[in-house]
């Protein structure tokens, strides 16, 4: 098992600390490490971009064990995770040049079709509403978003399942989003196989009363 990047210096306060559902991602990547390299080819240098990064481990580990030589750029809303993200890749000593983080929702300060590999872990859990947008560094409810995600836990999600063929590279693309069981994971990957994906649970468990699963999407180039 490879081990987990450190993240000693963080404020959990702020930031979505590493949970089952980070885990579950980490897993993940460890299991499609080959998977990766044949979709690329070994020391290949794709565009990654994980949405949401929080603390930034999940981002950090992939750097470390599946593309050191990738082009990466972590987001999130949260100004305050954006930071978190670039002292875990410092704590981690992580020296690839290319590696930064931008405030931003979702991937909208991204050119289309820039992203080869992108990485999602939403706000999955169901509530009354998304919350706002708090308007100051100051504030003390960037954390709530790191969780409710609406109707079904899915409102953040869908937005970005509209927008996946506007931001994947053409060439391969390849997205890695989490759900938990109320998200209804198998509805929605029967719905984005009708839009023509290709998708696969690569991992799924029980994480206390939830169960989370990680879909893998990809272009169907046939
Ligand atoms: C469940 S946490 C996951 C954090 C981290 N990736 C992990 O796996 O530990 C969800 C993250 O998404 C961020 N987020 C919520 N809505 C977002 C949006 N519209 N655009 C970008 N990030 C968002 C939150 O601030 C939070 O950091």
């Amino acid at each position: 098992m490879l081990p987990t990047p450190k993240f000693s210096n963080l404020d959990f306060d702020k930031v979505y600390e590493p949970a089952e559902d980070t885990f579950l991602l980490l897993d993940c990547f460890e299991g499609q490490i080959q998977y990766l390299n044949t979709q690329f080819g070994p020391g290949s240098t794709p565009v990654i971009t994980e949405i949401g990064t929080g603390s930034g481990v999940v981002t950090t580990f992939v750097c470390q064990h599946v593309f050191p030589y990738g082009i990466v750029l972590s987001t999130d809303i949260n100004p305050h995770a954006c930071l978190a993200f670039m002292d875990t890749v410092t704590e981690n000593s992580i020296v690839n040049p290319t590696v930064d983080t931008l405030q931003m929702s979702l991937t909208s300060g991204i050119r289309p079709n820039a992203i080869d590999v992108l990485i999602f872990n939403p706000p999955y859990v169901p509530a009354e509403e998304v919350p706002q947008i708090p308007e100051s560094l100051q504030d003390s409810k960037w954390l709530d978003l790191a969780l409710s995600g609406g109707e079904d836990g899915m409102e953040v999600t869908w937005i970005l399942l509209h927008q996946l063929d506007h931001i994947l590279s053409k060439k391969v693309g390849i997205a890695y989003i989490l759900f938990c069981a109320r998200n209804k994971p198998e509805e929605v990957a029967n719905y984005m196989r009708q839009q023509g994906w290709i998708v696969d649970v690569v991992i799924h468990r029980k994480a206390g009363w939830e169960v989370l699963s990680i879909l893998r999407f990809k272009r169907n180039e046939s």
